[in-house]
């Protein structure tokens, strides 16, 4: 598998993290395209003597957990410096080397400003905030396109790197004192916190797109994981409800420098269910259902946010969501995870279609208002009460696990290869082996 993207196919936190780490051993590099620390990946990994580690990155790539992988940040991320350092001194702390990262000269930095516009904009924002996780994310990428953003390569050059902060400053004082009420920055202050990381990350900068191709010329295998997801990204998702960066196959070519020719293999990343953070339109949606699944899926799933600790709204497997991923992405295998999590209901119920003022929808509806007033079409599956988190082969399932994950393929339009059955690396069900060299 020369070049491989791995995606989120609905809203995120569908278990990408724990997919990269299991492909982790079989590549050379794992990239970040995009995105910063909004993202939240949990990986456990079982130690040699039983024991379980359990890791939450949120803006190093998780190949920095597979030893003899080089990680990359590359162009497409927006990097807090000071999250980055945090991160890195907690793996080295518990003994992951870190050494082997290497970041874009072209990814963008969080500044601070940004990180006080993210959160007193969505204040301001009353009920249409986004919901955002207040990391800058938004007012970071929107100075990218606005063409005012600051890049790691600034930071050695400190009077380019003034010049642009002050640049950017004159703006946003304006808006944090005249609209806001809040406190405006000084130059001095924010171009004195920025070069107080130059020293440091200056060895993990590089041409990482150069890097990358470089590696696929020679036949290494480079993995590209996405923050975020397909229902996220800001130009395929549920607009305006997303995140501001291309979390889709497309944005991992843009926000890593690899070309599309050399993408080989897309795959997907689906919950057997469906949850959202933050604000905006979920069809299938359980959440306050008098019978208690949403809380069921939330509780048995353990679906708090791994940045912000929020629960995440919780709803059944929604097809056309799957389908709509798909088509968006050209993913060719879908990694199913979390199985194990709808073990013990009797029935479960998939989206198959959307019922919008009485016309069915096969496919996401054209406008944003149609998905609004969605009402998902079911179909109901008889569900299995064997305990699945040991099975490790597809004949290892019960037989209704089987045709539920059977259905599920049939209506999503690629392959399932793996089902995830747990959240360590093992508890997986490889159906179809995902490296291909
Ligand atoms: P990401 O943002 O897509 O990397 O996903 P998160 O890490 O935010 O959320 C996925 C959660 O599900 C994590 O806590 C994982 O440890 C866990 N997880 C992943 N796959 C499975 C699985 O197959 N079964 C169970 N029970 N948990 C899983
Ligand atoms: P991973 O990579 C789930 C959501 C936020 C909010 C919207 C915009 O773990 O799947 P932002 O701070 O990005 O401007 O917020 O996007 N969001 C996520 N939801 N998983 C994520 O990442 C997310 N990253 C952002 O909750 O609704
Ligand atoms: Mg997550």
């Amino acid at each position: 598998m020369p070049a491989t993207a791995i995606i989120g196919a609905q809203w995120g936190d569908e278990g990408k993290g724990k997919a990269t780490d299991l492909l982790g051993s079989s590549v050379d590099y794992v990239v970040k395209f995009n995105g910063g620390n909004n993202a939240g990946h949990t990986v456990v990994i079982k130690q040699a003597d039983g024991s379980v580690e359990k890791y939450a990155l949120h803006l190093l790539p998780s190949g920095i957990l597979t030893a003899g992988c080089t990680p990359v940040i590359g162009n497409g991320v927006v990097v807090d410096l000071a999250v980055l350092f945090e991160e890195i001194d907690a793996l080295n702390a518990r003994r992951v080397d870190t050494s082997r990262l290497r970041i874009s000269a072209s990814a963008h930095v969080i500044a601070e400003y940004n990180k006080q516009l993210d959160k007193v904009t969505e204040r301001f924002l009353g009920s249409r905030r986004i919901g955002t996780t207040g990391r800058g994310i938004g007012p970071t990428y929107a100075d990218k396109i606005n063409r005012i953003g600051i890049r790691i390569q600034d930071l050695f050059d400190e009077t380019i790197l003034r010049a642009k902060v002050e640049g950017a400053l004159e703006l946003k004082n304006q808006t944090l004192t005249k609209i806001y009420n809040r406190r405006g920055f000084t130059v001095d202050a924010v171009v004195a916190d920025l070069l107080s990381y130059a020293d440091r990350v200056a060895p993990m900068v590089c041409d990482t797109g150069l890097l990358l191709h470089e590696a696929l010329d020679r036949g290494e295998t480079v993995l590209l994981e996405a923050g975020q997801a397909t229902l996220l990204d800001v130009d395929h998702g549920t607009y305006p409800f997303v995140t501001s960066s291309s979390a889709t196959s497309g944005g991992a070519c843009t926000g890593s420098g690899i070309p599309p020719t050399r993408l080989t293999q897309v795959i997907g990343i689906v919950k057997a269910y469906t949850t959202r953070v933050g604000e905006g339109p979920f069809p299938t949606e359980l959440d306050g259902d008098p019978e208690g699944y949403g809380a069921f899926l939330r509780e048995a799933g353990g679906e708090f946010g791994v940045t912000t600790g929020r629960p995440r709204r919780c709803g059944w497997y929604d097809a056309v969501i799957a389908r709509y991923a798909a088509r968006v992405n050209g993913v060719t295998d879908f990694v199913l995870t979390k199985l194990d999590v709808l073990t013990g209901l009797a029935r479960i119920p998939v989206c198959v279609a959307y019922d919008v003022d009485g016309v069915r929808h096969q496919e996401m509806p054209v406008n944003q208002t149609d998905f609004h007033h969605a009402v998902p079409v079911y179909e109901y599956f008889p569900g299995w009460t064997e305990d699945i988190s040991g099975c490790r082969t597809w004949d290892e399932l019960p037989a209704d696990a089987r045709a539920y994950v059977a259905a599920l393929e049939e209506m999503s339009g690629a392959r399932i290869s793996v089902i995830g059955v747990g959240p360590e690396r093992e508890q997986s069900v490889i159906v179809h082996d995902l490296v291909r060299h």
